[in-house]
């Protein structure tokens, strides 16, 4: 299989990116890999621990947003091929903090997307920038039928989905104003190791373990469909050595589960894991307000991968459920140090403030 000289990963010290780096270091060892994370809240070195002294691997703390430090990234490292993950991906926060989203999101893909294009100067053979999106710039489905194919008009709801949408719209207008070769991929909620305890299920992991309350927004009605991380990262994988190029490709899980269900099936999980009678930690459900805005029903039709690159989810939802909860059992120390913000004071101490 081809692969490149050097690829620049960005927001590889995130949950998902994390994943990326990882499987490219350890298929692609004659790939350099470059890490380049801001290391926000929601990034954490400790994810890549075991590659981080990998030859291949190398780590660069810079923020996307610095139009100076990605040119300087491309010159030193002569980049060829870009996966874009670097973003702000918590719909709770963009309620909160809008500007945040449309800062990273929108103008730190902006960023990226000038830098690709002026290093690559027109010589497109063998570049690759390939940008990581979501499903949640379709907007939301109100029925149990429909789904998201990648045909489907954009309709964001939340500021995350809307600045997610927005990179979505600038990466396609340089594939068409200045031919870059770009790829796109939109998928549903991933799950898995290192997740950042906010997300759904490492956050409900984490207060069942510790008995405290699971806040179910609104009725616990709302359908997700649920892909585990690792599916994914080899899905962003076979696009980017063997998709289309100017082509998006949607990845799901074909798992859509009500958050409702979800949970229970958390609750089970994790008790039996904790030798905790059946049932114990269902009193903890506890429901409150809905956050605003609230998209219904998210669901992917992922034929077209499946189709044309002969993708598949691998791991049954049950199987990947007791996988996760199993590492969050597992991994207390990395669980206490981001629910403590420890691993941020280490990071100041190391990088100082960018
Ligand atoms: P995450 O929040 O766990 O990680 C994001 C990473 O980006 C962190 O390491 C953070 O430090 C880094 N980052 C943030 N702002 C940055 C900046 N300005 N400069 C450099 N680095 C910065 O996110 P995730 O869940 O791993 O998601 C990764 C990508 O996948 C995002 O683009 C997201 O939109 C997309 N996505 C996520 C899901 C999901 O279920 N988590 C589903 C589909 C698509
Ligand atoms: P989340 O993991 O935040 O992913 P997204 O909003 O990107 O789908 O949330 C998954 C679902 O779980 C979503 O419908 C919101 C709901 N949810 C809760 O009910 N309680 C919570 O504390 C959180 C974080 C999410």
């Amino acid at each position: 299989m081809m692969s490149l000289r050097t690829i620049l990963i960005t927001g590889g010290a995130g949950f998902i990116g994390s994943h990326v780096v990882r499987r490219w270091v350890e298929r692609y060892p004659e790939c350099c890999v470059v890490n380049v994370d801001k290391l926000t809240y929601a990034g954490n070195l400790a994810n890549l621990k075991d590659i981080e002294a990998k030859a291949n691997y190398v780590f660069v703390r810079a923020d996307i947003c610095d139009f100076d430090a990605m040119q300087a990234i491309f010159a030193k490292y002569a980049v060829e091929g870009v996966i874009h993950l670097a973003a702000e991906s918590h719909v709770d926060r963009s309620i909160t903090d809008p500007f945040a989203f449309a800062r990273t999101n929108v103008l730190g893909t902006l960023n990226l997307l000038q830098a690709a294009k002026l290093a690559w100067a027109g010589n497109y053979a063998g570049k690759v920038f390939y940008h990581v999106s979501t499903d949640e710039v379709y907007g939301a489905l109100t029925d149990n039928e429909t789904l998201f194919t990648e045909a489907t008009r954009y309709d964001p709801h939340s500021p995350y989905s809307a600045s997610k949408a927005s990179s979505d719209h600038f990466v396609r207008a340089f594939h068409d104003t200045y031919g870059l070769p770009v790829k796109i991929s939109n998928c549903s909620n991933n799950y898995g190791p290192y997740q950042f305890p906010e997300k759904l299920i490492p956050l409900f992991i984490n207060n069942i373990v510790q008995e405290k309350p699971l806040p179910v927004y609104g009725k616990g009605e709302n359908v997700r469909d649920w892909l585990y991380v690792e599916d994914h990262a080899r899905a962003i994988d076979q696009i980017f050595h063997e998709g289309r190029v100017g082509d998006t490709y949607n990845i799901g899980g074909c798992n859509e589960w009500r958050n409702i269900d979800l949970i229970k099936v958390l609750i089970r999980v994790t008790d039996e894991l904790l030798g905790r009678p059946a049932g114990k930690s269902e009193h903890l459900i506890t429901y409150v307000t809905d956050r605003a805005g609230h998209d219904l029903r998210y669901a992917i039709d992922a034929s077209k991968l499946r189709r044309e690159l002969g993708w598949e989810p691998s791991l049954q939802f049950e199987e990947g459920i007791r996988r996760t909860v199993r590492w969050y059992l597992d991994n207390p120390v990395w669980l206490n140090e981001v629910t403590s913000g420890e691993y941020q004071h280490y990071y100041a101490k190391m990088y100082g403030k960018i």
